[in-house]
């Protein structure tokens, strides 16, 4: 598995010199064919990935992603290093810019964890020192931007924000009918057009009251990263940073325990709108949570029996990103451009599966463990795989589908 990864990473590898910011880039993009740019959460899935076998890439990869940080905190959902090369194919792309070169949004914030895998062995200290200021900087843009009413849950302003492009819990809200691109592309056009109209200031994005959802999976990862920023910043010796992070990582996941489950169906829902109504659509969002250490136990088992129910989750290839026995799930066909409406994918499952072992459940994250590896190793890096037959999709030599390989790691330590 190392080895096949190794061969994605190298052939995935983009590096050169940007003569728009005078900086030079090295990173891993996701895939040749559809996406050559940088991402922030794939790049954070990458080190992950790079940990394992080649440290000193994934310090690199992460110093590639921060190079653009704005001096406010804020850091673009993508970097699009040598936009030249690729103009034809960002036509095709719904995006926000912010300039021509980076986008308008943000994605899942797994920044710390990332910086955390790339910060072990030699050169670890100097490689902490130089970052923490700055992934301290981001998660306080995340905290004073995106979180106006102070509940401790932050807000995506737009679909593609929770890198869950197309997920059919958003469908109602945004008022899509039929499961087709042109859909999501008007849907989209919806919000994005009266937030060119209002400038792009996030206060006047919140005012609108288009796309406002408190996400869960977005927050899993949130509170998460805000408590591993924590453990960072002890490293550092900034104690005081590390008391207030931990303090902020906790608001959120009690937040996500106090406004997000509902005791009815025992799972988690998103909050849309200002009115802050539950998107009540089974997807593996709802399950996320179990990634939290200090989710009480009655939800975790709850969490477990949806998790092992065949009518929802327990396929033969799992985790499905919607439950297959919600109306809206779609099995994956090869003509398929709409992503997370069904397939399973290595990203949550890397999630589920720790968060499994969190809580004393060893013997279903390896299931997830293993399904995952032999998926890879069956139908190669694909960006997404059919939860029945196992068959890929979508992208090919995907670069997070390397988590294939953490999880086999994490299997093997028994540990985590
Ligand atoms: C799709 C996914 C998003 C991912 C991107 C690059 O847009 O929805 O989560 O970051 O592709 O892989």
């Amino acid at each position: 598995m190392t080895e096949a990864v190794r061969g994605v990473y190298a052939r995935n590898r983009q590096q050169g010199h940007a003569a728009w910011c005078g900086c030079d880039y090295d990173f891993v993009c996701p895939s040749m064919g559809t996406y050559p740019f940088q991402w922030f959460w794939d790049s954070c899935f990458h080190a992950i990935v790079l940990s394992h076998f080649d440290v000193e890439r994934a310090r690199t990869e992460l110093g590639s992603l921060l190079r653009n940080q704005l001096p406010d905190g804020f850091i673009a959902h993508v970097t699009f290093w040598q936009r030249e090369r690729f103009e034809a194919l960002l036509s095709t792309y719904s995006i926000a810019y912010r300039t021509p070169y980076l986008s308008d949004c943000i994605q899942p914030p797994l920044l710390a964890e990332a910086v955390a895998a790339a910060a072990q062995g030699d050169g670890a200290d100097g490689f902490l020192a130089d970052l923490a200021p700055r992934v301290r900087r981001y998660y306080d843009w995340l905290h004073r931007v995106r979180d106006p009413d102070g509940d401790g849950l932050i807000a995506t302003l737009q679909p593609d924000e929770s890198g869950l492009d197309h997920t059919p819990k958003y469908d109602a809200y945004l008022g899509i009918a039929r499961c087709e691109p042109a859909e999501f592309t008007a849907a989209w056009e919806r919000v994005a057009v009266p937030y060119a109209g209002a400038a792009r200031d996030p206060l006047r994005m919140f005012a609108l009251d288009r796309f406002i959802v408190e996400d869960v999976l977005v927050n899993t990862i949130y509170a998460e990263n805000q408590r591993v920023l924590a453990d960072l910043l002890e490293r550092v010796g900034d104690g005081a940073g590390a008391r207030e992070l931990r303090a902020r990582g906790d608001t959120t996941a009690a937040a996500l325990v106090a406004k997000c489950y509902d005791e009815r169906a025992g799972l988690f829902f998103d909050l849309a709108g200002a009115r802050e109504s539950m998107l009540r659509v089974n997807t593996v969002s709802s399950l996320m949570p179990i990634v939290l250490p200090d989710l009480p136990p009655s939800i975790v088992s709850t969490l477990v029996r949806h998790l092992m129910d065949t009518s929802e989750y327990a396929a033969t290839f799992p985790v499905p990103s919607v439950a297959m026995n919600e109306p809206t799930f779609l099995a994956p066909s090869a003509d398929s451009k709409l992503v997370f409406r069904g397939p399973s994918w290595m990203n949550t499952n890397w999630y589920i599966s720790r968060g499994l072992r969190r809580h004393g459940r060893a013997d279903l994250a390896r299931t997830i463990e293993d399904r995952s590896a032999t998926l890879v190793e069956r139908g190669g890096f694909r960006e997404f795989y059919d939860p029945t037959t196992g068959a890929g999709f979508g992208a090919h030599d995907f670069s997070w589908s390397g988590l294939a390989l953490a999880m086999l790691a994490i299997g093997e330590r028994r540990s985590d």
